[in-house]
């Protein structure tokens, strides 16, 4: 009977898999027949629909976006639509047109679109129908400035001390290792350790290692995670995923000792809206934890990979915090004295300088919009139209590299962002003032708001290995751009760099 049954179910389920596979043929087809068959209408941006039905001008855009930008720039103007994987996207180019997202906010939405890719992403379904929960969640984000970044700060300082004294002050040699395995080694770590605090009924290490190996192949997919693609198509994804909020789930939370406050207040807000065993709490703590480390990584990286490849910059850096040590009596050297506070970190010019510099030729975060309803745009250029359901997007790479605005924009130099001794926050365009001269971090009301943190992190890290580490590069090969992430954010470097580090004698 079972045998039957099975039969049965299987013979159904074969039926059901063939006219399922007919209908999700059927209805592609529809939509490519759709999709291709969109024309400009008036008062509409040129529409550039690339060979590819559906997929539009993807592969251009993967191989060299800012290229790509570049010459459909120079072909159409500074705004134009694009068919990008099933989507049509408006791209605005003009560094003084950023301001009509912010203008026309009630009509340009963040929400629908975060909500989407938060949905796909991190399998978080509840965001777009339950409101209160997710203004209730964004107000927790001012746990991540004034007092209560002070005290992260304090926490992450002393979880970097247990890294350094532990595992590092042993070097007395060299140490050769990968930089960018270090960099996201010691990022999650301490980011890790800094907001939901450390297990304590298991080996933390295992723990953190397995978690962290667990999150990077996770973070390799998310292009294809927020595409269209299933997630059944993406080999074991699914199943890592599963892991990682399980990991993140109230019950395994509940053994972590030295929750910071905004994870308190996080779960506060989770268990209100869901019951406490409800696996979704852990998919918003993988949303969460992504966003804390997926671009502070890379950033490290290309931070330290530019240090290290600019000799006059390490020694300006290294110059201004031994400054900073000595007039604030702190001597470097034995044991691990280091103590510095929000403002003394916020006084190194020339470091953030550093980070910014190298976030300016790294950074391709695009701020997009999903378009409400149909909307005329008023731009000093001219009105232009954009269509509801389409997406909107600002592509701030474009003026990153633009040399009006940075004198040889593809040349590192450490000190673009100093001027006078102070911080240098006036760039010009056509003979203009910018508003918005580098937007790593998005820009308007949905401005990252993990972007003192990030920079903070940062910068006590270097402070830490520059002052306590020779350190050297080993590989001479330049490092280019891997766009595997194309427009989120800050992009991977396309290969692996070995470099040294000892305790200095
Ligand atoms: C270099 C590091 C970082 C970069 C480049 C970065 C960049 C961004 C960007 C571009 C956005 C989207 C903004 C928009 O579309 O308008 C964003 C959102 C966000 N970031 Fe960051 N971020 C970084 C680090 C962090 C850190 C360390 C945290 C937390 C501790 C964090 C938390 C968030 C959150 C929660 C959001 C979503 C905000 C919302 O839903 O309104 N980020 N970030």
């Amino acid at each position: 009977m079972a045998a039957v049954s099975a039969a049965i179910g299987r013979f159904s389920l074969e039926q059901f898999g063939l006219w399922s596979l007919a209908l999700a043929a059927a209805l592609l087809l529809l939509a490519l027949c759709l999709l291709r068959g969109r024309t400009r209408r008036p008062g509409e941006p040129p529409l550039i629909k690339g060979w590819l039905p559906y997929f539009g001008v993807v592969l251009e855009l993967r191989k060299d976006p800012l290229r790509f930008m570049k010459t459909l720039q120079k072909q159409h103007g500074d705004t134009f639509t694009v068919l990008l994987g099933g989507k049509y996207i408006t791209f605005i180019l003009d560094p003084f047109q950023y301001q009509l997202v912010i203008k026309n906010q009630k009509q340009l939405s963040f929400r629908v679109f975060s909500d989407e890719l938060v949905g796909k992403a991190f399998s978080i379904s509840q965001l777009q129908k339950n409101h209160d929960m997710n203004d209730e969640l964004h107000l927790c984000y001012q746990f991540l400035q004034g007092k209560s970044l002070d005290i992260l700060l304090e926490s992450m300082m002393q979880n970097l001390k247990q890294v350094f004294e532990s595992q590092l002050l042993k070097t007395t040699s060299w140490d050769t290792v990968q930089l960018y395995t270090f960099c996201s080694s010691i990022i999650f770590d301490i980011t890790f350790t800094t907001i939901y605090g450390k297990f304590l009924v298991c080996d933390n290490n295992k723990f953190i290692n397995e978690l962290r190996d667990d999150f990077l192949k996770f973070d390799d997919n998310f292009t294809y995670l927020v595409s269209d693609i299933p997630i059944e198509l993406l080999g074991n994804i699914k199943s890592i995923r599963k892991k990682i909020i399980k990991c993140l789930s109230s019950e395994n939370l509940a053994k972590m000792q030295g929750w910071s406050e905004i994870l308190q207040r996080r779960q506060d807000v989770l268990e209100k809206y869901y019951v406490h065993e409800d696996l979704e709490i852990g998919a918003h703590h993988l949303g969460f934890l992504w966003a804390s480390v997926a671009n502070t990584i890379p950033a490290m990286f290309w931070a330290m990979y530019y240090l290290l490849w600019h000799p006059e910059a390490m020694a300006a850096v290294r110059d201004e915090i031994d400054r900073l040590l000595q007039s604030t009596g702190q001597k470097k050297g034995s044991g691990f004295p280091i103590y510095l506070t929000r403002e003394q970190l916020d006084s190194l010019i020339c470091l953030e300088s550093t980070i910014f510099e190298a976030l300016r030729l790294s950074s391709y975060s695009t701020t997009i919009r999903f378009v409400e309803e149909d909307l005329t745009l008023s731009a000093e250029t001219g009105d232009f139209c954009v269509r509801k359901g389409d997406l909107l997007a600002v592509f701030p790479p474009i003026f990153h590299g633009d040399p009006e605005i940075f004198e040889a924009p593809e040349e590192f130099r450490y000190d673009r962002f100093v001027e006078d001794g102070k911080k240098k926050t006036t760039f010009f365009k056509r003979g203009k003032k910018l508003k918005c001269y580098l937007m790593p971090f998005g820009t308007g009301t949905t401005k990252c708001p993990g972007r003192f943190f990030a920079i903070m992190e940062i910068k006590q890290l270097l402070v830490i290995l520059l002052t306590y580490f020779d350190l050297e590069i080993i590989d001479d090969k330049p490092i280019g751009i891997d766009y595997r992430r194309m427009l989120f954010g800050i992009q991977y470097p396309d290969s692996d760099v070995l470099f040294r580090y000892k305790v200095k004698s």
